[in-house]
């Protein structure tokens, strides 16, 4: 049976599922009810100086049948007083010692305000701080959340005054609405972070009403930007958290955040280079059980993968995670179509024939019959994509004997031409 545990950052917990600082780590109430549906940990619903939030503030787009695909909030951090907060997390801790309880924290850019603030916290007996340097809207334009996260230097600083003013681990919660996250994570490893988290939530309008023309979500006929998060900002985390792996090596441990509903959503995250992974919008979705089917969904695939550690799997996939003038020119393959499982909707032929390499017939012998042609298929993919029929089509190799050759090699790269000439 496959050990769940996890140690970040010199944070332990039972397992790698923690709920991410948001609505589903609000109040004491929540938490204690998420550890008993079995979560490994938690980070807080981030404390500061108490704001007030407008009604309504969520939104959520569905495609296709599916309800949330995308969810999107104009929340503020806490509304609660840091005093209840700290007494609560104190309580909470003494009760469940065996589970990790990080807190999230944001105050004003002023290191006596976050002096103050961290030597409250640590009196609790959490487990770690986290820097919430993301949040795009709201606290952003009162200089705090992303604001901080979009400029290295204020990253850097306040995470100094973080690792000064506590023993705690410092987990740095980066914000995805950068050009390059490089920067910013380099910047919380130039103040010292323990680790970082990422990523919290992308600016963006969730949508427009067109009979009230206001975009959503609706506070009383006006809206405002919002921070998205759910299944659709999972490839955005990937990225951004593949990149840091890449860049800093498994020294640097990760928390991935953004998208993950299904125990296959934590272990890509998790080969990504994540070390533990943190949930909001699925369980706010589904609620807290939905832990119980990713502890033994991951459990069960390690099981069957031998991987016998977090650690095991962690990172597996940040080596194949290559720049694209690495991967190989002369890597060929093309579509291939099961006739017989064919139910000759056409798709692949439209899809091929108007935005491809008309590599798809729609006829042979005067009937109706899809077939690819070799020559003209370039292995794109997308017939395979926009096929109904599970494993209708499939790609295959075609060995043309050609070896691996990255573009930095390749005679037809002008640098090459150049060098040669
Ligand atoms: C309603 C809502 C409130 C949130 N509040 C906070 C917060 O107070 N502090 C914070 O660091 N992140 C906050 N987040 C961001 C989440 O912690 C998380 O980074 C983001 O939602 C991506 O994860 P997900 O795709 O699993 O939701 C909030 C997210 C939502 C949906
Ligand atoms: S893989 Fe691309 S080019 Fe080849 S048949 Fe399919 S759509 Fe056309
Ligand atoms: S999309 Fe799939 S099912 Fe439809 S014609 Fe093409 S191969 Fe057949």
């Amino acid at each position: 049976m496959a050990d769940l545990r996890a140690n970040f950052a010199g944070i332990k917990s039972p397992n790698p599922f923690w709920l991410a600082s948001g609505p589903p780590t609000d109040k004491a109430y929540n938490v204690e009810r998420a550890f008993e549906a079995g979560w490994g940990g938690v980070v807080w619903k981030t404390v500061g100086e108490p704001v007030v939030n407008v009604s309504s503030r969520y939104g959520a787009n569905g495609y296709n049948g599916t309800r949330v695909a995308g969810f999107t909030n104009i929340e503020l951090i806490s509304d609660r007083p840091v005093a209840v907060n700290l007494q609560e997390i104190k309580d909470v801790k003494k009760r469940w010692p065996d589970r990790a309880i990080v807190v999230s924290l944001m105050v004003p850019c002023e290191e006596p305000a976050w002096e103050t603030i961290l030597r409250q916290v640590e009196d609790t007996g959490c487990d770690g701080v986290e820097l919430n340097f993301g949040c795009p809207h709201g606290m952003s334009e009162r200089g705090m959340g992303a604001a901080v996260g979009q400029v290295p230097e204020y990253v850097t600083m306040v995470t100094e005054w973080a690792k000064k003013h506590t023993r705690l681990p410092v987990i740095v919660k980066l914000t995805p609405n950068v050009n390059d996250v490089l920067f910013p994570a380099q910047a919380a490893v130039d103040g010292k972070a323990d680790a970082v988290s990422l990523i919290n939530t992308v600016a963006s309008v969730i949508g427009v009403d067109l009979d009230t023309m206001s975009p959503l979500p609706e506070v009383n006929g006006k809206g405002s930007h919002g921070g998205y998060c759910g299944p659709a900002v999972k490839p955005i985390a990937l990225r951004m958290i593949g990149d840091i792996a890449r860049e800093f090596g498994s020294g640097l441990p990760i928390s991935g955040i953004g998208g993950i509903s299904t125990w296959r959503d934590a272990a890509e995250h998790i080969a990504m280079g994540a070390g533990t992974v943190q949930v909001c919008t699925a369980a706010m979705h589904q609620g807290f059980k939905i832990v119980e089917d990713m502890i033994d969904g991951l459990s069960n695939w390690m099981d069957s993968k031998g991987y016998r550690t977090i650690d095991d799997v962690r990172g597996r996939a940040v080596e194949n995670y290559v720049r694209w003038e690495n991967l190989d020119i002369n890597y060929e393959i093309v579509a291939r179509i099961d006739q017989d499982a064919c139910i000759k909707c056409g798709l692949c032929h439209i899809a091929c024939e108007d935005t491809a390499h008309q590599a798809i017939t729609a006829r042979s012998n005067g009937v109706r019959r899809y077939e690819v042609v070799d020559a003209e298929c370039v292995g794109c993919n997308l017939c395979m994509l926009v096929c109904p029929v599970d494993n209708c089509i499939t790609m295959v190799r075609v060995d043309n004997g050609r070896p691996y050759t990255p573009w930095t090699e390749d005679p037809r790269n002008p640098a090459n031409r150049q060098a040669a000439e």
